[in-house]
């Protein structure tokens, strides 16, 4: 008779092991082949019309961060059932919630400039070009679904304007000093994302449009009549998007997809995993 094996699973700690900087599963390309991003060093635009799936893509994303050791969650979600989903990990995390607030927006976006201002002072004084895994530095990922919100709806235009310089700042900024923006809305008007805006973005993933046109803003120019035309995606098909990566050439992906069972999962985990962080934590419920 064999010694029954020692049940592991009740004795090795599960605990959030990946890092920001490890590239992030998203879905699957026309030919099943897992499709990843390298986000630390990316800024994501994600638009298309409503129901497209852009929220299910930026669930997946920050369900990777939060299970990294090395980010700080900056969310910002006027509708609040997406990313307000994971506020209680937020907290936990060190990070921060915004609502339908353009005032808490701001303020936030105000002391995110100054974070970034601080790091690259760090970064010019160490002779250095950009972060790197090795430097255990916290990268502040800034989630915000549905940008036209703050951009367009609330507050008054100063506001916006102030909203829209202080985005595009990050955008423009963030990278190097690991604070990537990753930024969803419906209408990819030229109003709500200047070009000179959506060209920072080096990843852009385009979900269903109403017109060519659509696709066409945040696609780049001249891409739908090249045959990626992201009004060509089958309404039949949310989460299926265009994604073009730096200077590439658009491809099909179909985003993964995570019920609210396993977000609320998710939540309980890293809020419990942070909140006793020198314990063993409770493993994922099957
Ligand atoms: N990758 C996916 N796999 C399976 N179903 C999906 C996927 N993406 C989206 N869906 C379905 O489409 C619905 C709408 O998706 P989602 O909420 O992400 O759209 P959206 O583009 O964010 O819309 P809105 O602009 O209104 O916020 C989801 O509730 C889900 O049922
Ligand atoms: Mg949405």
């Amino acid at each position: 008779m064999h010694a029954a094996l020692p049940d592991l699973s009740a004795t090795i700690p599960v605990a959030p092991s990946l890092s920001m900087f490890d590239p992030v599963f998203i879905g699957i390309n026309e030919f099943g082949n897992p499709v990843y991003l390298d986000l630390v060093y990316h800024n994501l635009l994600d638009a298309g019309e409503p129901g497209g799936g852009k929220s299910v893509l930026i669930q997946n994303l920050v369900g990777h961060a939060f299970l990294c050791h090395d980010f700080t969650p900056v969310l910002l979600d006027p509708k609040w059932v997406e990313l307000g989903m994971w506020m209680e990990a937020a907290e936990a995390t060190g990070g921060i919630f915004v609502g339908p607030d353009i005032d808490k927006g701001l303020r936030v976006l105000r002391r995110l400039q100054k974070v970034m201002d601080r790091r690259y002072a760090w970064l010019v004084a160490h002779g250095r070009r950009k972060f790197l895994a090795s430097d255990a530095i916290k990268v502040i990922g800034v989630f915000i679904d549905e940008l036209a919100y703050y951009t367009t709806t609330t507050g008054t235009p100063e506001q916006q304007k102030e909203f829209i310089a202080l985005v595009r700042d990050l955008v423009a900024r963030g990278r190097a000093c690991a604070m990537p923006v990753i930024a969803a809305t419906q209408r990819p008007s030229v109003d709500i994302i200047p070009t000179s805006l959506r060209d920072l973005f080096g990843y852009r993933a385009a979900f269903r449009c109403t017109t060519p046109n659509s696709s066409d803003i945040i696609l780049g120019h001249g891409w739908a009549s090249a045959g990626f035309n992201a009004q060509a995606i089958s309404p039949q098909s949310p989460g299926v998007f265009y994604l073009i990566a730096e200077g590439g050439i658009p491809y099909l992906v179909k985003a993964a997809y995570l019920t609210d069972e396993q977000i609320h999962q998710l939540v309980d985990y890293v809020t419990w995993s942070r909140r006793n962080g020198d314990q063993t934590p409770v493993p994922l419920a099957a």
